[in-house]
């Protein structure tokens, strides 16, 4: 069976674009792959972090997983620092991609903003750790968005480049999994920006947290033109907020983008945005309240990642052997 790899950081609530761009399909493709998912920790302070939120965090990561469905039992649910192999193996990518390449990676870009020179090493390296985190336990496949697939581009020269060096056949070079309409879900409060955890506003995104009425309140105020909905896909041209919300509810509702275009049809927004609220509401609200189960037992959930990452590490430690003696690294 191949294996897939996949993670989110702790860094703030999950919100509706990594459930509809990532665990989503995470927990469809449980069925056709032996999966490793990772909430991964060591990336989150690539930014500065809050210990204390990042435990709380990291735990409410792993129950928003579960509770949309990934099988913990069955696959593997754990936190990256958790797993030697991850670091191990960081710093030795470290080593074999080059400067240039990351140099080249867009979101450092956004993420260090203007002053280059005061962001970490670490957020600059961040892409070295992000393919440690999948080869380490040589994964085949990647479910991700849409803004990962750079990072994965990276993965795999990284992964070519080892094994050329050490004229070795070691590493698979990683396949990104990206899906269709949800790949790339935008802000409430402007279509051209991706919805994302670290937007100061609260009403750019939908958290997995929200209640109803939140979740009704954050739809009705989310920005939209003054035209009604269009009758073809043509018509989005230039309202990105319009398609933006059609393509969200064509998400939600396991639709084709051109269907629900064609549902609403010349019709309002006000109109349309009641039927979104209901569809979100129904979706989201029974993985909401399972959520909240899950983490009211904080004992039960430790219990899940400790199981998690015995599992990982146990994949993780024998390939980091082999990939040590690959290396030279002496083992008297
Ligand atoms: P992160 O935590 O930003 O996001 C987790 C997953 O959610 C997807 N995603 C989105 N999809 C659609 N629309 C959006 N607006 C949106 N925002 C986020 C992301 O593409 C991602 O799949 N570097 C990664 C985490 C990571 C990782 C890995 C992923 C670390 N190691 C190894 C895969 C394999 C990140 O920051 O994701």
């Amino acid at each position: 069976m191949q294996r897939i790899f996949s993670g989110v950081q702790p860094t703030g609530n999950l919100h509706l674009g990594n459930y509809l761009g990532a665990i989503r399909n995470w927990v469809r493709l449980q069925s056709e792959y032996e999966c490793i998912f990772c909430i991964v920790d060591m990336h989150a302070i690539t930014l500065w972090q809050d210990p204390k939120e990042l435990v709380k965090n990291t735990r409410e990561v792993a129950a928003g997983m579960i509770a949309a469905g990934v099988d913990a039992s069955k696959h593997i649910v754990f936190n990256q620092s958790m797993v030697p192999a991850h670091a191990q193996l960081a710093w030795i990518f470290n080593c074999v991609a080059r400067m240039g390449w990351l140099n080249r990676m867009t979101q450092f870009k956004d993420k260090a903003g203007k002053h280059k020179e005061n962001a970490s090493v670490g957020l600059f390296a961040y892409p070295n750790l992000m393919s440690a985190d999948i080869l380490a336990y040589r994964a085949t496949h990647v479910p991700v968005g849409e803004d990962q697939k750079q990072h994965l581009e990276l993965a795999r020269d990284t992964a070519q480049k080892f094994n050329n060096d050490y004229g070795v056949d070691f590493f698979p070079l990683p396949e990104p999994l990206i899906f269709g309409a949800a790949a790339r879900i935008m802000s409430l409060r402007d279509g051209t920006k991706k919805m994302s955890k670290s937007d100061e506003s609260d009403y750019s995104r939908i958290n997995m947290t929200d209640d109803a009425d939140t979740i009704a309140l954050k739809i009705r105020k989310a920005k939209t033109d003054l035209e009604p909905l269009p009758g073809g896909i043509e018509g989005l041209e230039g309202r990105p907020e319009a398609s933006n919300l059609l393509g969200i509810y064509a998400a939600l509702a396991d639709k084709e983008k051109t269907q629900v275009i064609a549902q609403f049809e010349g019709r309002q927004f006000s109109d349309f945005k009641k039927e979104l609220v209901d569809l979100a509401v129904s979706v989201l609200g029974p993985i909401n309240t399972e959520m909240k189960r899950l983490m009211s037992d904080t004992s039960h959930m430790d219990a899940v990642l400790r199981s998690g990452a015995e599992r990982a590490d146990a994949i993780a430690r024998p390939i980091m052997s082999e990939v040590y003696e690959i290396v030279g690294f002496h083992k008297p």
